[in-house]
């Protein structure tokens, strides 16, 4: 088969590949690194971080669906300052790009952390302004446009020369309102999806599943979903797209490509297959080798809609 050039550039941040894993599924890289070299990957989404430590939320916190989980984890983590002393160090062994995610209950706190990891010398930062799961802040700025470019604008002026991409929820009306506000507050590039608002109930019991009641779903049942979006941000906006929701095979990111993403993550398949991104890799160069392309990159926008 004819090489095909899989290399790719994100708002200034150049990949050798564009698949990358989601923020929350691939923990801080330890655990994945016994299956394969992380220097496979394009890049890295670290799990989100806070300020400070959280014990995220009490368990059940995972339920099985139809093609995907519903989760309700909450943000747990170590918080900004032990990812930069301990987790960026072990990342920074492998030959892949550094996303650091971010969540912040107030935009000070959006600004705290970007200027700690800009400093600490990640190669994006991920401002999560979207998760479902925690009470204060997370989803509120993801869902009002004009929270989402507060953030937006406080996250740009404290990350120096650190390319800021905006990860939008699809827990919204119209996604594209929000994309086009995170661009006019100086977003650099855009990232979607997050999880979508879920429920499961025990009829036995007549409990929720999840203890927190609600949850956000994730796996190749939002696939469809993911794509939709992608397709009606990419045409509203110039930054390029993170494209995420469901992908667990070369086609699936070939098809967010051609919807209008620059790269992909792929995240709840990594669960049942921990090889899936080496596997989505392999597959995407093969329908791109197939098509006659040169490069991976001419996917991107390529859809012919109707
Ligand atoms: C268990 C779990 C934890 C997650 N944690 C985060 C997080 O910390 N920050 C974030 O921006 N997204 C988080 N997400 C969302 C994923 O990064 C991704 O946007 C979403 O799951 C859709 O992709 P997928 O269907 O391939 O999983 C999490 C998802 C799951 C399943």
């Amino acid at each position: 088969m004819p090489k095909v050039d899989l290399s790719v550039n994100l708002a200034g941040m150049s990949m050798k590949n564009p698949v990358c894993v989601a923020s929350g599924t691939f923990g801080f890289g330890q655990e994945y690194s016994e299956f394969f070299d992380l220097s496979e990957l394009g890049g890295i989404c670290a799990k989100g971080l806070t300020l400070n430590p959280r014990e995220g939320n009490p368990g059940p916190r995972i339920a099985e669906t139809p093609m995907g989980i519903l989760n309700s984890v909450g943000l747990q983590n170590p918080g900004v300052d032990a990812f930069i002393a301990t987790e960026l160090p072990y990342l920074r062994q492998f030959d892949v790009k550094v996303i650091a995610n971010i969540s912040g209950n107030t935009p000070e706190e959006y600004g705290i952390m970007c200027e700690k990891l800009a400093g600490a010398g990640v190669d994006m930062i991920e401002v999560n302004i979207s998760c479902p799961n925690v009470k204060a802040g997370g989803l509120a700025y993801g869902t009002r446009p004009e929270l989402a470019a507060e953030v937006t604008e406080v996250a740009k002026s404290h990350a120096g020369k650190v390319p800021v991409m905006v990860k939008l929820s699809p827990n919204v009306t119209d996604i594209t309102e929000i994309a086009r506000a995170v661009e006019g507050a100086g977003a650099d590039a855009l990232s979607l999806i997050n999880t979508i608002r879920g429920m499961r109930i025990d009829v036995n019991t007549r409990r929720p599943i999840l203890k927190m009641n609600t949850g956000g779903l994730s796996g190749p049942a939002v696939l469809p979903v993911a794509v939709r979006m992608v397709w009606e941000v990419a045409q509203c906006v110039k930054v390029p797209i993170l494209g995420m929701g469901g992908i667990a095979k070369g086609e699936d990111a070939a098809q967010m490509m051609l919807a209008g993403a620059t790269a992909v993550a792929v995240g709840t398949a990594l669960f049942a297959d921990p090889f899936t991104p080496i596997k989505v890799r392999e597959g995407l160069c093969e329908i791109a080798a197939r098509q006659g392309l040169s490069a991976v990159r001419e996917l991107t926008g390529g859809v012919k809609p109707w």
